[in-house]
């Protein structure tokens, strides 16, 4: 079977390791996928603090919000002993940290970047965010996203030549709005969602999230969507490879 549907793995290898660590983002590359999600956030100190809540609360031994504390602050939490004993020590992550580690592998994959800006807009992240890749060279394809619409408008506003995907869980409409007017080039919806609705968008512009079942992963291979966005990257590598017929 035809299945050019790309593995993305969601905070890395979020099911078997700590979420947005660094050992999570490599173990899914060990794995096989082609992608890796994140999310990142400003601290007080305008730092870029690789995170999903806007909280330190759920994945550290801290407590509080992230943009009252500084990255000297932040840096001292431990983000891997909620998950395990065995990751006890891992250190929260900066961007720069993370794609530092990409570029040393020369990873050439997809690195989606989303901005959580939904909950708590934070002033300036997106011309930072821009700023700081405009000065890279970095082998991988950035694909930046967002719930916010807003944060997707200021970016295309910065550069119209930025890759953009609009995530929603419903706000399918807005979704259509901002594609029309070519501020997204694909969407990433829940896949419950996608399940049960039809869908404007060709399969080729979607990236649903979070497949982690092998009913929603043969679902998405299926319909040769663009990726999936899932916890375990290396089941999904493993079914796509089984689908295709042991092709790898
Ligand atoms: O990229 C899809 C997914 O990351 C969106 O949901 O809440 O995990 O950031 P969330
Ligand atoms: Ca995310």
């Amino acid at each position: 079977m035809q299945i050019d549907t790309k593995i993305i793995a969601h905070r890395g290898s979020r099911g078997t390791r700590p979420e947005n660590t660094l050992v999570s983002f490599q173990t899914a590359i060990n794995e096989g996928a082609e992608g890796i999600e994140t999310d990142v956030h400003f601290s007080k100190d305008k730092q870029f603090i690789i995170m999903h809540d806007e909280t330190v609360d759920r994945t550290t031994n801290g407590t509080g919000l992230i943009m009252d504390k500084t990255l000297g602050e932040i840096k001292k939490l431990d983000a891997g002993i909620r998950f395990s004993e065995e990751f006890k020590g891992t250190q929260v992550p900066t961007l720069q940290e993370v794609v530092n580690m990409l570029m040393k592998i020369n990873f050439t994959g997809i690195f989606n970047l989303e901005l959580k800006t939904n909950k708590i807009h934070y002033p300036g992240l997106e011309r930072a965010v821009y700023e700081y890749f405009a000065g890279l060279r970095y082998p991988f394809q950035l694909i930046y996203s967002s719930f916010n619409g807003k944060s997707l408008e200021i970016l295309n506003k910065i550069d119209p030549k930025a890759y953009e995907a609009r995530l929603f869980k419903t706000a399918a409409k807005q979704a259509k709005t901002l594609k029309r007017s070519k501020v997204v080039e694909d969407f990433h919806p829940d896949i419950k969602w996608i399940k049960q609705h039809p869908f404007y968008a060709p399969a080729r512009h979607l990236r649903p999230w979070v497949v982690n079942s092998t009913e929603d992963m043969q679902y998405c291979f299926e319909r040769n969507m663009a990726a999936v966005i899932t916890d375990y990257p290396g089941r999904a590598v493993q079914l796509r490879s089984e689908m295709r017929g042991g092709l790898i």
